[in-house]
């Protein structure tokens, strides 16, 4: 019931279960978390089940849920006295981080695939502030380059390797159970990348099972697109020791665009602790589900709608029962990706071979002349 801005906040009302900070008198918050938890029907028949959750980390103050990591993250940046911060990252993690740091007085630093991220996520770091590097290799390559970078101009790197974002990113699942009144879902799907928000919730869910704030762990299903999709190949092969990355990663959610994950270890542990799945999807059925979260009043971007494409393959197989309790995340806003909305509906979306995507839910805008009889006879038919 508190006004005071950290009681606030959906990461820092949770400040037990991230306790690095000696004091909190620094700390930026942006008013991040507090992400609803969103029934819907109609995605719940598309993907055959029963009924679905969202929880939407869209509605953060940037859009995504980098958010709840980052205010962390920066926090640690200006206990170590650091005065610039630096990411590599695939739109949304700069977007946050060039809020984050602006706000609380340090210069950002992005670098980021040129040509590779969606005009929303960089017209957000550029607003906000950044100074913003286009390099012209792929993600994996950029981080790369950037671990040296940071080591030789002690630029403080906050990338989801950083431990400090990861602490931040267990308030989505300590929120959710908060928000069910503690009751335990059978299942959380999420779209992974770099595997570092699947590392976090199975963090969170296993401190809030030892502190006995829950009887026992949801089952995590991890969804990626199926031109980027290591971490799948990794769980479907005998020898789990080492992952092999994708040299050439390719999807059109380019937020997951990702092919050699550093957070793979510790997503490993957390999918086999919770008796977890990893489950990959189409172009196509990335697109659909997405139109179909769109049309349920709710929208989000492109990575986001994996997990609904995953739950209906899922259910398919018999892998996820459809009476089953499912939260599925949607990790980033309906706004960060406006051309790929526009060309799917209007039926010119192409995947990365060249194939055009079939519109199955599209909804193409009409040209009409500015005649109150003609509209009127389009409208009555
Ligand atoms: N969904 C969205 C919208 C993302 O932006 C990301 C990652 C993911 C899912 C995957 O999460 O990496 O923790 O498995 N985006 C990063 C970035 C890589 O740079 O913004 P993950």
């Amino acid at each position: 019931m508190s006004n005071a801005p950290l009681d606030q906040s959906g990461v820092w009302r949770y400040r037990e279960f991230i306790p690095f900070l000696e004091s909190d008198h620094r700390v930026v918050t942006l008013r991040e978390g507090s992400t609803p938890l969103l029934d819907a029907p109609a995605a719940a028949r598309y993907a055959g089940l029963d009924r679905i959750t969202f929880k939407h980390q869209g509605f953060n103050p940037t859009g995504s849920f980098k958010d709840n990591g980052m205010t962390c993250g920066v926090a640690q940046a200006l206990r170590l006295g650091m005065t610039r911060v630096a990411c590599v990252s695939t739109g949304n993690t700069s977007a946050s981080m060039a809020a984050y740091a602006s706000a609380a007085g340090l210069q950002p630093i992005i670098f980021i695939p040129h040509g590779n991220i969606s005009y929303g996520k960089l017209a957000q770091a550029l607003e906000y502030g950044a100074r913003t590097l286009q390099v012209e290799a792929n993600f994996d390559q950029i981080l790369a380059l950037v671990r040296q970078l940071a080591e030789r101009l002690g630029i403080y790197l906050l990338n989801s390797i950083n431990p400090f974002r990861i602490e931040g990113q267990k308030t989505i699942m300590i929120e959710m159970m908060d928000q069910r009144d503690w009751s335990v879902p059978d299942w959380v799907v999420l779209p992974g990348g770099n595997l570092g928000n699947v590392s976090a919730f199975g963090k969170a869910l296993r401190e809030m099972k030892a502190h006995g704030l829950i009887p026992k762990m949801p089952r995590l299903a991890v969804i990626q697109a199926e031109g980027s999709a290591p971490f799948y190949e990794l769980m479907h092969s005998r020898d789990r020791s080492r992952l092999n990355p994708v040299g050439h990663p390719e999807t059109l959610a380019t937020a997951i665009k990702i092919g050699d994950p550093v957070s793979w270890p510790k997503a490993l542990h957390e999918i086999t602790e919770s008796n977890g799945l990893v489950e990959k999807v189409t172009e196509q059925e990335i697109a659909d589900a997405k139109a179909v979260i769109g049309q349920a009043g709710i929208g989000c971007e492109p990575a986001s709608a994996a997990t609904l494409a995953g739950l209906r393959k899922l259910v398919a197989a018999g892998a996820v029962r459809p009476d089953s309790d499912v939260v599925a995340v949607l990790t980033g806003n309906v706004l960060k990706d406006p051309d790929y909305i526009f060309k799917y509906h209007t039926g010119v979306l192409e995947d990365f071979s060249g194939s055009r995507i079939r519109p199955n839910f599209g909804n193409a805008p009409a040209v009409v002349p500015n005649d109150t009889e003609r509209i009127s006879l389009l409208l009555e038919t």
